[in-house]
């Protein structure tokens, strides 16, 4: 069987970025019997980014929620909260002790922080924490511990699942006296879907405030596909579909047919307020009914709070026999 695990910070609302670079690939991976699933809600993540405990705690809720609407089985997958897992804070201080402060200087949000700083003319690590700076160590822990063999991802978090790999194998290196007690890990990125294009034709993300909620009412969801900015073409006038981001988002969920026909009848002039009616309608019929269960699912927070309470339990299971065998590993169990 192949180990698989992503997460989600809890800082916001998911998005269709999040849903068609990781939540849909992942439960799509989670039903292949081979598989041996991982999900969770990266909560201690969160507060790198997020100061507001209220936020937090509703992010939570509309992941979990948004995981179960989109059909992930809990049975089958462990779904948990990461700040459930203390082994996974523990497992931190371990990597944190044998990774370079240089590998961490590359990584792309510590080095854009500074660059921000340097660009505002002060000091470069103004306002940046070591939570930040240590951002990826944590997600190695996430992955580490778990054994995984493949984290679904989109394309901006690769960098972190390669300093993953490079830990453990520095990890093994030191401690494993010739065996591989971390495994290492690799990105699954779709290349369709690696990064998703937000209304303003940059990665849709929570920061640039791009997004498009992925259970947004359908009112909200037309309002928002209206945003999305297109050339000036008029109706009638034939449109290049390459370059359009319009084009990519309706790529993303539409079927080949669908996506073929949109070229053609761009090319024939078609409007773009017409391709947005498109978009929307691929939309709807992907994730109408999902929506339906969201809404039920977020109503009913005890119930999510059991199954992730469950996850956990599950997760440990698998987390703390490890975690005791780096500890004797190192030197920290027991005098044998
Ligand atoms: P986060 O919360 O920023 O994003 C969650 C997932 O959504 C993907 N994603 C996108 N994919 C395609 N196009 C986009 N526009 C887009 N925006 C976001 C992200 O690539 C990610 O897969 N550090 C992680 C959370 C994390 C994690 C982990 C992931 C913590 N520990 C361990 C995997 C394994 C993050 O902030 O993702």
């Amino acid at each position: 069987t192949t180990r698989i695990l992503t997460g989600i910070t809890a800082t916001g609302t998911p998005h269709l970025g999040n849903y068609a670079g990781a939540i849909r690939p992942a439960i799509r991976a989670s039903r292949n019997p081979n598989t041996q699933a991982f999900f969770f809600l990266a909560d201690l993540h969160a507060l790198v980014k997020c100061e507001s405990p209220e936020r937090v705690q509703r992010s939570r809720l509309e992941i979990a929620a948004s995981w179960i609407a989109c059909g992930l089985d809990t049975a089958r997958a462990t779904f948990y909260r990461q700040s459930d897992i203390p082994e996974i804070s523990e497992l931190n201080w371990l990597l944190s002790c044998v990774a370079a402060k240089g590998l961490l200087n590359r990584a792309h949000a510590y080095k854009a922080a500074q660059d921000k700083n340097r660009a505002a003319g002060g000091d470069e690590d103004a306002g940046i924490t070591m939570g930040l700076f240590s951002y990826p160590l944590l997600m190695a822990a996430d992955i580490l511990l778990f054994s995984a063999e493949q984290v679904p991802v989109g394309r901006d978090q690769i960098q972190h699942v390669e300093m993953a790999r490079d830990i453990a194998q520095r990890f093994n290196y030191l401690y494993g006296q010739g065996r591989a007690l971390l495994t290492l890990p690799e990105a699954i990125v779709e290349q369709s879907v690696a990064t998703l294009p937000g209304l303003d034709g940059r990665k849709m993300s929570k920061s640039y405030d791009n997004t498009i909620a992925l259970f947004a009412d359908p009112k909200s969801m037309k309002a928002a596909i209206k945003r999305i900015q297109t050339d000036s073409r008029a109706p009638g006038e034939p449109k290049d579909a390459q370059g359009s981001h319009l084009v990519t988002l309706y790529q993303a969920f539409a079927n080949p047919e669908q996506l073929a026909q949109l070229h053609t009848d761009l090319l024939g002039g078609l409007a773009w307020s017409e391709a947005k009616q498109r978009l929307f309608e691929v939309l709807q019929a992907e994730l109408g009914e999902a929506r339906e269960r969201y809404q039920a699912l977020i109503a009913k927070p005890d119930d999510l709070e059991d199954i992730l309470l469950a996850g956990a339990a599950k997760a440990r299971q698998v987390a703390r026999p490890l975690l005791d065998e780096l500890k004797q590993a190192v030197g920290l169990r027991s005098f044998q």
